[in-house]
């Protein structure tokens, strides 16, 4: 059942009239379509000791599509989402329009260098320029105390965390974990698009990365080797998953490890199942 709903500012006039209230504040950064991913982050961001409120942001950001990705079918549905911020307790949304966030051309941006480079970045060049420039532009709109961001996309909470550091912003990052499906796909908007022999085909993901974690105890070597022959079976599977890459990384750099490495890592995988682009991992522990 709803509970309070939250104050809507579309507007940077309207959000700076009501940021003086929300005192210290968790903002949550989304593109909309609302799941339970998303509401683990609320939760997250409503348990910080150090906020007193939580901002949820919902923007479609054009800066970080390819011209051939998804912008135009990407879901978008306001009023669930608003729906779903009263549930949670979030007490404003911040849901500007693209001539909010962009009035003008983006002469100037964030380029995340090497990181942005590779995985994600190699398979979706300036998708990450997109996604910080527009965290950038939010940090700065709603001047957030914590923001909140999902595991799920990894190298992008890996990127956002350097940005912040490298940029000296004023923000506190936390992380919440990957939120699951019941068959173990991890929770996204863009598993709206997959039908239902699709969506049978995208469990090879979780489970390639479930039989890298199981080979954890044998090193990077066999971690890899144990995730791809699960996707190798995938490859032949009616719809075929087409792996886009998979990958033993340093969470913090994200670069690949090496063979005889210890220590934290992300095993992180990205395929298409027809038409539908879809990424997931899992930490580790070497
Ligand atoms: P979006 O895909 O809407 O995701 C918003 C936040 O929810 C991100 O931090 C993402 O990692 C997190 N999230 C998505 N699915 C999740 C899941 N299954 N479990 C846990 N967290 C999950 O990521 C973006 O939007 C955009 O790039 C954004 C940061 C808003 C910039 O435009």
């Amino acid at each position: 059942t709803p509970r309070t709903a939250p104050q809507v500012a579309r507007t940077a006039e309207e959000l700076a009239s009501l940021r003086p209230e929300l005192g210290r504040l968790a903002l949550v950064p989304t593109m909309g379509a609302l799941h339970n991913g998303h509401r683990r982050l609320i939760a997250a961001a409503r348990e910080q000791a150090a906020a007193d409120t939580v901002l949820v942001s919902i923007f479609v950001n054009p800066l970080q599509f390819g011209p051939n990705e998804d912008f135009d079918r990407y879901p978008r549905d306001l009023s669930a989402d608003l729906d779903v911020c009263a549930e949670e307790g979030v007490s404003a949304v911040f849901a500007p329009t693209t001539e909010v966030m962009y009035p003008g051309e983006q002469i100037v941006a964030v380029h995340p260098g090497r990181m942005g480079q590779v995985l994600e970045g190699e398979f979706r060049p300036g998708f990450f320029d997109g996604v910080l420039t527009v965290v950038a532009k939010l940090f700065h709109l709603v001047r957030p105390d914590t923001a909140v961001f999902g595991q799920k996309d990894a190298q992008q909470l890996a990127l956002v965390r350097r940005m912040v550091r490298d940029l000296c912003m004023p923000v506190s990052i936390v992380a919440a974990p990957t939120e699951r499906d019941p068959d173990g796909l991890a929770t996204s908007s863009r598993n709206a698009y997959l039908d239902a022999n699709e969506r049978k085909s995208a469990l090879a993901l979780s489970q390639a990365l479930l039989a890298g974690a199981d080979a954890s105890v044998t090193g990077p070597v066999g971690i890899l080797s144990a995730a791809r022959s699960v996707l190798d079976r995938a490859a032949s599977a009616d719809p075929p998953v087409v792996v886009d890459y998979l990958a033993l990384v340093d969470p913090q750099t994200f670069t690949e490890v090496p063979g005889d490495y210890r220590g934290e890592a992300v095993l992180a995988v990205a395929a298409r199942v027809g038409s539908t682009r879809l990424i997931d991992n899992v930490p580790l522990t070497l």
